[in-house]
């Protein structure tokens, strides 16, 4: 059972990153804060993420009074607390005094003070002077009736998104790293297959990590570093939980960010008791919604993935950002859109950066739920007043239901890491963009996924898609053989199962060749003047960029070859019975549309599909979360009305309203269903 895990406060949450010590000259505002709050239906807010300088102004001298006012404040008026450890932004009076704490980054030049997401993981300085501020908001606050989450840092790695501190304390604990992993240098210089260009390291000194000027053409080590930099704040965010966890046993999370590439989540995840990430997306920036909002979906799924269960939505504009080249104001009615396809994907909340608007800085044009002006006579304040009292009213219906798909596509960040990385067919593998484009096509069925990594089971899914697999860890590919044997789908697309663990290419045959039936032998990236096709299920469809050239090996059905050039007539898509399962392969990159008509089909033969499946109009996603009883979330995302048949009498969430034969979603409407 896929479950909340928020024991002390088991409800939606609404509110979000609150700032209260930008305003503690200004006692009238932190009053009118609470007044607004309960106006606007809060019931949560996050406390302390930048706060070490006010919780530690100068070194070893230590004012938590502020913060435990304001919590009890909070408290005794129905709002709950997240609290943050305030290591996302450091002290001045810290940098200020060891260099160390700062980072290095791949310019090899170490940062300035100021800004923030920006200290060595490395540094035993920055990790003393962490421990001792957790514990002491954790001995103070962490059995508070009132704090009911722990929010480590903040954007773990945000700084211009690399993610690394390359200063030489790092460097050495990268050596220790691989010392442990390979244990010989020659098993090192094996992995890397360093005799290319002479580079075979004789001294574990000599190993450097990749650099702007420095060494960037060992596939091996680069994927080695980027596995190091994960797993360095990885053991960060550990020694973090282990200062908070002496004095509380409330659940810790982090709060993740989009796309974002140098962490590889599945990993941090078994250390976390809850998942929460940052949704920004750009509303209005296209001519329809569509686009934005499957791949919003797309990160909202990766984030119940994680832990195959319900996330949080730890930060959302109720209008615009400022970091965009347009900041372009959400329209009316799309912010409760937005925010209800978060619930609908599996999040328990909906929290705002942020609270007030503050009067200096970088981010006083930022969105956020009180502005300058107005109070609560806004529009944003309404929007976001109306949202919350909705929230209350679904609440005990949705919070412990978790969506619960019979498909699932893998993501691997080691993956991701490696294959964009290969100079091998295409300069840009685009291998995000080349998952989405599968997670779209389940999207517009209306059939939900989860996404798996490569080490995750794929027990309990139907279907799996892999596309662009090119990086297979030990032990992937046996199961993936057992999976298929016990009566597994699996789709495997061109460029998988190339290389190993250390990203070396492996050698003699497709390591999935007994299941696929097929060995690869060319991949073309064709120009716009090599026009392909392939006709698959009577449709004719145009070949992408990327195809593959594979002859069968074994027993393959033949669903679709190529229509033209010199490889004409090679199987484009095959189909191969193995064990009680079956195994497709998708040869190219195709037409938009080829893979909802493919996904369309296996579905249909698996018997997997949702009520709505292949039944939406455009623009209309469904949802399902599943406990004592199934909702759906029929999410409008045009501007017109839709009309969507329905497939069970059904009632409206929370009212009970009796709805049959087809509902029309008004414009941004997102409507909750269950049976009648
Ligand atoms: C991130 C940060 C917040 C804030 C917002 C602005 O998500 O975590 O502190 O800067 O961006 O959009
Ligand atoms: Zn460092």
């Amino acid at each position: 059972m896929r479950k909340n895990v928020i024991a002390k406060y088991p409800k939606l949450l609404h509110g979000g990153d609150y700032n209260p010590d930008q305003w503690l000259d200004y006692p009238e505002i932190l009053e009118e804060d609470i007044r607004l709050m309960k106006q606007a239906h809060v019931n949560c807010v996050s406390l302390g993420i930048f706060s070490w300088t006010k919780l530690e102004p100068s070194e070893g001298e230590f004012r938590l009074d502020w913060l435990g006012e304001i919590i009890d404040r909070l408290y005794e008026n129905g709002v709950y607390t997240i609290l943050a450890t305030p290591t996302g932004a450091v002290p001045h009076w810290m940098s200020a005094k060891y260099e160390e704490v700062r980072q290095v980054l791949s310019n090899g030049v170490r940062n300035l003070p100021g800004e923030r997401h920006n200290f060595c993981t490395t540094s035993p300085v920055m990790r003393q002077k962490m421990r001792t501020i957790n514990q002491k908001l954790s001995s103070r606050f962490g059995k508070h009736p009132g704090v009911i989450l722990w929010h480590l840092s903040n954007e773990y790695g945000g700084n211009r998104g690399e993610g690394a501190c390359y200063c030489p304390l790092c460097q050495e604990a990268f050596r220790e790293w691989l010392k442990e992993k390979y244990k010989t240098l020659d098993a090192l210089n094996h992995a890397w297959w360093t005799s290319f260009w002479s580079h075979t390291y004789t001294d574990w000194s000599q190993i450097h990590s990749p650099m702007e000027n420095g060494e960037n053409s060992t596939h091996g080590l680069t994927l080695d570093w980027k596995r190091f930099a994960s797993h360095q704040m990885q053991d960060f965010c550990m020694e973090e939980i282990k200062a908070v966890r002496e004095y509380s046993d409330i659940p810790v999370t982090i709060n993740m960010m989009l796309d974002f590439k140098p962490y590889d989540y599945f990993r941090f995840a078994p250390q976390l008791d809850i998942i929460s990430w940052d949704s920004y997306p750009e509303w209005h920036s296209q001519a329809d919604e569509t686009q934005v909002a499957m791949h919003t979906a797309a990160w909202h799924t990766l984030m119940r993935s994680l832990k195959k269960a319900p996330f949080l939505l730890m930060e959302s504009t109720p209008s615009i950002v400022n970091w965009k080249p347009l900041n372009t104001q959400k329209r009316p009615g799309l912010h409760e859109l937005s925010s209800m396809q978060a619930i609908a994907c599996g999040s328990n909340s909906v929290q705002y950066f942020q609270w007030r608007k503050g009067r200096g800085s970088s981010e006083k044009f930022h969105g956020a739920v009180v502005d300058h002006k107005n109070g609560a006579n806004t529009r944003v304040f309404r929007e976001v007043s109306a949202l919350g009292e909705r929230m209350e009213r679904l609440s005990d219906s949705i919070v412990s239901t978790c969506n619960e798909p019979k498909a699932a596509i893998l993501f691997d960040w080691e993956n991701w890491w490696a294959v964009e990385d290969i100079q091998g067919p295409r300069r840009d593998m685009a291998y995000l963009d080349t998952v989405l484009a599968h997670f779209k096509a389940f999207w517009e069925l209306g059939m939900e996924v989860d996404f798996v990594s490569e080490d995750d089971t794929m027990d309990g899914y139907a279907l799996v898609a892999a596309p662009m697999a090119y990086l297979y860890k030990d032990g992937y590919a046996q199961r993936v053989k057992d999976y298929v044997k016990r009566g597994g789908t699996y789709v495997a697309t061109c460029f998988s199962g190339v290389v190993n663990e250390t990203d070396l290419c492996f050698i003699g045959e497709h390591p999935l060749e007994e299941v696929l039936g097929i060995r690869p032998e060319e991949v073309d990236a064709a120009s716009c003047y090599q026009q392909n096709s392939l006709t698959f299920d009577g449709r004719k469809w145009a070949a992408g960029c990327l195809r593959e050239i594979s002859n069968p090996v074994a027993e393959v059905e033949v669903l679709a070859a190529y229509g033209e050039d010199y490889y004409k007539g090679v199987p484009a898509v095959t189909r191969r019975q193995y064990g009680e399962g079956k195994a497709y392969y998708v040869a190219c990159e195709t037409e938009d549309g080829f893979l909802s008509a493919f996904y369309a089909k296996l579905i249909r033969e698996l018997g997997i599909a949702g009520e709505f499946t292949g039944k939406l109009p455009y623009g209309v996603a469904v949802s399902k979360r599943e406990g004592e009883e199934a909702l759906w979330f029929l999410q409008n995302f045009n501007r017109e009305e839709m009309r969507v048949e329905l497939p069970f009498a059904a009632a409206a969430v929370p009212e009970g309203t009796a709805l049959e034969g087809s509902v029309t979603l008004k414009p941004y409407e997102c409507l909750v269903l269950r049976r009648a």
